[in-house]
């Protein structure tokens, strides 16, 4: 396991269709242990694989807070096989996003089917802040950020911040 480094909006690579996991294997496992290290370490409740450089359909995510016992979900190939007509608002960051919170409108319960890290199938509802997360991560496994649901001007001034914010990094 290690940590890897999260890439900053704007960047091509978070733009991009992921590709499906062909198999799961000794690889993947790999990735998902690193990828829930990183995400546990930012701290984040979720982390898409093409936020850590690796274009594959996978994400990690765990929304318990600090009074529950933690429950660290990987998710290979997911897909929203069912959501509710009722929506919900949620305030919604990004750790390609640092800092930079906005309300974002979703299905307020969707069901997803994945594979595990064993490779095995499962069918499972989130709700709440999961539902939410879920959603979220599986738009980056489409090259979709969470700024893409908001209004034009919203989006440009949020990736303006990130411009400037890459730049002083680069310069420290
Ligand atoms: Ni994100």
């Amino acid at each position: 396991m290690s940590l890897l480094p999260i890439l900053l909006h704007p960047d091509p690579r978070l733009k991009k269709t992921c590709d499906v996991v062909p198999a799961v294997d000794a690889e993947t496992r790999k990735l998902a242990d690193s990828m829930l290290e990183t995400m546990y370490d930012a701290p984040g409740v979720g982390l898409a694989a093409p936020q850590v450089g690796s274009m594959a359909r996978i994400f990690v995510m765990d929304c318990t807070d600090e009074e529950t016992d933690s429950q660290p979900l990987v998710l290979i190939n997911p897909e929203i096989t069912w959501s509710s007509d009722d929506l919900n608002v949620h305030q919604e960051g990004c750790l390609s996003l640092p800092e930079l919170f906005e309300d974002v409108e979703r299905p307020a319960q969707v069901r997803m089917s994945f594979l595990d890290i064993d490779g095995k199938p499962h069918e499972q509802q989130f709700d709440g802040l999961w539902a939410t997360c879920a959603q979220h991560e599986l738009d980056h496994l489409n090259g979709v950020l969470f700024i893409d649901h908001l209004t034009r001007m919203k989006r440009s001034m949020m990736t303006k911040k990130m411009v400037k914010y890459k730049k002083e990094l680069a310069r420290a």
